[in-house]
């Protein structure tokens, strides 16, 4: 039994998808109800409250954990008593560039690493999903907007992360490691923009927004330290936050998916 945290989200689904396809017994967990494929095991918990996946970590082999909440070590303790084996932990890039920034996933990886299970980190980059903020404006306006329109970055397909998380999750030869995993070459918000608008066969108008102007959009749904983290990152990104990672292509032994794939996959979500 592999245990799916976030099984709602845009990582999380598909590796349910793949893990399943693949023959696993998958537990999904996510606060919300979830649509899943047939015999997926379903249970409402909150990594918040780390005793409410007592139920979902018992007699399972495997978790894949994200950062939320603020007891990594409440979690993995139950998972060791549950008899997991082998956590795999979705963390961010940041950790590992911006530390003064990321100290909540960071503080996630030095429990994972401490715990006595076998652990694999994954440092993701910017998910292309992150582009779904602008499908409300591409649907109705033809419009998207972002700062920083001519800064690229690697930003990587979440199923790309989901397509690692599983095999990480299945095969051994992982165990100590953590990987970096961006998409194949730095995209910019402007180049973004414009794939959507090829997959959607109609072109989308990228409007520029003031750094002051995406700062007040970002405090609407993120704690200021991650927003400034954020917006240096997307603004000012380091060497390190700009180069493509050699991971995806290494554990898939297959180039990582561009930006005009997830486009033409997702362009349901923007008509
Ligand atoms: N977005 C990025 O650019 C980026 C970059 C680097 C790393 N990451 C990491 O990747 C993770 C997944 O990204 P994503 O795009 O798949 O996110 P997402 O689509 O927002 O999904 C997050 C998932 O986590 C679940 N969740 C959130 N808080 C929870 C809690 N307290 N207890 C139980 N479940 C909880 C949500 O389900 P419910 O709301 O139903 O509980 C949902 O299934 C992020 O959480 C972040 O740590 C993201």
């Amino acid at each position: 039994m592999i245990v799916v945290t976030g099984a709602t989200g845009n990582v999380g689904q598909e590796l349910v998808r793949i893990l399943v396809e693949a023959g696993e017994q998958v537990t999904a967990v996510s606060r919300r109800p979830a649509q899943l494929p047939d015999g997926v095991r379903h249970l409402q918990a909150d990594l918040a409250e780390s005793q409410s996946l007592r139920t979902a970590l018992d007699g399972a082999e495997a978790l894949f954990l994200l950062v939320a909440g603020d007891d990594p070590q409440g979690i993995l303790d139950l998972a060791e008593a549950g008899g997991v084996r082998r956590v795999v932990l979705l963390s961010s890039q940041g950790v590992g560039t911006r530390p003064e920034v990321y100290r909540h996933p960071a503080a996630f990886e030095d429990a994972v690493r401490r715990s006595g299970l076998e652990w694999t980190i994954l440092r993701s980059g910017g998910l292309n999903s992150n582009a779904f903020a602008w499908a409300e404006t591409i649907r109705t306006q033809r419009t998207a907007a972002a700062p920083f329109g001519d800064v690229g970055l690697p930003t990587v397909d979440p199923a790309d992360v989901a397509e690692v998380a599983a095999t990480v999750l299945r095969e051994s030869g992982h165990a100590g490691r953590t990987y970096d995993l961006t998409g194949p070459a730095p995209v910019t918000p402007q180049q973004r923009a414009e794939a959507i608008g090829d997959a959607l066969g109609t072109p989308v108008r990228f409007v520029e927004q003031t750094r002051a102007e995406a700062r007040a959009q970002m405090l609407t749904f993120m704690p200021e330290p991650v927003v400034e983290g954020t917006l240096a990152i997307l603004g000012r990104p380091l060497p390190a936050e700009q180069e493509v990672s050699s991971a995806v292509e290494r554990i898939l032994g297959r180039a990582p998916r561009t930006v005009a794939d997830w486009a033409a996959r997702t362009a349901p979500a923007f008509r």
